[in-house]
């Protein structure tokens, strides 16, 4: 790309960026702070279920100060429904690494690589958006947008590599912030996985894509192989307008969640298996949630039992929406109460 094209990118963003609550309001360079947050909720999640999450943390904890100094609990819960729980457990974890060290995000990629949930990916995005510095960044929107640029013949993911070294090729040395973050914008809205725009494309006339006449032929992706499929059994077990949850184990599938008791998740599990107590288990359907990793179809046991002969926490079931649960349990919760209600 000239020198010509990457200008004619950085004009298309002053005019057609995307208003988004992280980027910098009138002043020079945002609150670093807002562009780590941003881009830890942004990782494996789109804009639009972004955004209230982002309103909702920052009208809550406005500095990495209030959000360290936060019940870890109260965060998880805040967090309830964006999924990638392992991501909340390092924000807290991150936070509070860098209030510990005076409250200043370090500036360097290498220094924030160092902080917990922070890549290679995240570590530049920081970089270069909230500190100006050159740093070459590259989520999936980039990746399309350089794989068409260039042509990438090498699919994907052994073409990372070499995408990534075509971005450096590409990545100015001023304006960094705003380079990767025009990169980003073309690709949400511009050069679209299935439908290009490439007649308002500014970088149009520079992509070998366009010139061989099919750019949605790119990137060049291997096969997939199809995702596993397990199994699980979830708890509904009440007790006068309450059910049982449990803090599921830091490690693990939506660790440090709240949520219904579960047993094992595999290939094969028996019916019932994991029960929390010995009760009248009444089977009330089953809810599919798909992770990135495999596919789940959870079974629901329901019953009733006094309280001594579970361990875990008794939540109003009138109020379970206020319960953080994420969102498979919040499908397996919705068939408990139905289950209640009809009981
Ligand atoms: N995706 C992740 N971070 C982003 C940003 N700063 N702007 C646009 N899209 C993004």
């Amino acid at each position: 790309m000239t020198v010509d094209a990457s200008n004619a990118l950085l004009r298309w963003y002053v005019v057609d960026k995307r208003p988004l609550p992280w980027r910098a309001q009138g002043e020079e360079r945002p609150d670093p702070y807002r562009v780590w947050l941003s881009e830890i909720m942004l990782q494996q999640t789109t804009v639009a279920a972004v955004r209230p999450y982002f309103q909702k943390f920052t009208g809550r904890w406005p500095t990495v100060e209030a959000l360290a100094a936060a019940e870890e609990a109260e965060v998880m819960s805040a967090w309830a429904g964006l999924g990638y729980y392992a991501r909340a457990r390092n924000l807290i974890a991150c936070a509070r690494t860098v209030a510990a060290a005076g409250g200043a995000f370090p500036d360097d990629e290498a220094e924030l690589r160092k902080l917990p949930g922070i890549g290679r990916y995240t570590a530049a995005a920081i970089s270069a958006i909230a500190f100006g510095r050159r740093a070459v960044v590259v989520d999936s929107n980039v990746e399309r947008v350089v794989s068409r640029l260039f042509a990438v013949k090498r699919e994907l993911p052994a073409a990372r590599e070499e995408i990534y070294a075509l971005a450096g090729s590409i990545t100015p040395e001023r304006q960094c912030g705003d380079f990767a973050q025009a990169m980003m914008d073309l690709g949400a809205t511009v050069c679209t996985p299935r439908d290009p725009s490439c007649g308002i494309c500014p970088l149009a006339d520079s992509c070998a894509a366009r010139e061989e006449g099919d750019p949605q032929l790119y990137p060049l992706k291997a096969a997939r192989s199809r995702r596993p499929h397990k199994q699980g059994n979830a708890f509904w077990l009440q007790n006068d307008g309450h059910v049982l949850l449990v803090r599921r184990p830091a490690k693990g599938m939506l660790g440090g969640m709240l949520g219904l008791p579960t047993g094992e998740w595999g290939p094969d599990v028996a019916p019932r298996q994991g029960a929390p107590a010995a009760a009248d288990w009444q089977e009330a359907g089953a809810v599919d949630h798909v992770f990135t990793h495999f596919a789940l179809n959870m079974r629901l046991y329901c019953a009733e039992a006094q309280r001594r002969e579970a361990e875990g926490s008794w939540w109003p079931v009138e109020r379970l929406s206020e319960a953080g649960l994420p969102t498979l349990f919040v499908k397996l919760a919705e068939r408990g109460a139905a289950w209640r209600s009809a009981a």
